[in-house]
């Protein structure tokens, strides 16, 4: 039998190799220097400021974010006037903490950017609760069929985005300060068109 894969989950990843390591470490020093809290999804923290990439420092790296965000929506025909980072915050885990599984509510698309080789990233299959029945899978095989989740191992300057609505969780940290900076994106302009037209200005 023959099998198709409809309508995948779409991950976009890169290294944004135009960030020189001597501006990584600008970004880890002004990062280590913000206050952080409790953000309530892990026993990891967040910056108090949720605008991280509006400060200065952060205008290339924004610059860069947005560029590939674009990029992402175009591989998949989707054409807006414009997208906007709603929220951006620096995260800091330390040894044996980790975030809890989660999604990010009021976003369209999510990313992250990580100043360093950091633990996993693991994405859930946002089908499987779509599922009436709660079946537990005993194969051996992993592939895309079968997995429930994937990870993504980050290093110095990658950048992931992916679609808010895909649950995901920060493996338990095996080194302490693990920084990474997190953002939620939403179109701007004129969306849709008929008895469905949104304007955010
Ligand atoms: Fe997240």
């Amino acid at each position: 039998m023959n099998y198709l894969e409809l309508f995948p989950t779409i991950l976009g990843e890169t290294i944004i190799s135009d960030i020189s390591l001597n501006e990584v470490e600008r970004y880890k020093i002004y990062l280590n220097n913000l206050e952080y809290e409790d953000n309530g999804t892990g026993n990891y923290r967040g910056t108090f400021n949720q605008q991280v990439l509006d400060e200065p420092i952060f205008s290339k790296l924004k610059a860069k974010i947005l560029k590939y965000a674009k990029e992402y929506l175009k591989t998949q025909g989707i054409i807006l006037e414009d997208i906007r980072i709603v929220n951006s915050w620096g995260t800091k885990t330390n040894i044996d903490e980790r975030s809890l599984k989660h999604m990010h509510v009021n976003s369209y698309i999510s990313g992250v950017y990580y100043l360093e080789e950091s633990s996993n990233i693991n994405f859930y299959n946002p089908l499987e609760n779509k599922w009436m029945f709660n079946i537990i899978k005993e194969f051996k095989e992993d592939n895309s069929y079968t997995h429930t989740y994937k990870f993504y191992t980050p290093t110095t300057n990658s950048l992931v985005i992916f679609p808010s609505y895909l649950p995901h969780e920060i493996e338990t940290s095996k080194k302490d300060s693990r920084k990474s900076i997190s953002f939620n994106i939403i179109p701007i302009g004129s969306i849709g068109k008929n008895t469905a037209i949104l304007e955010i200005k």
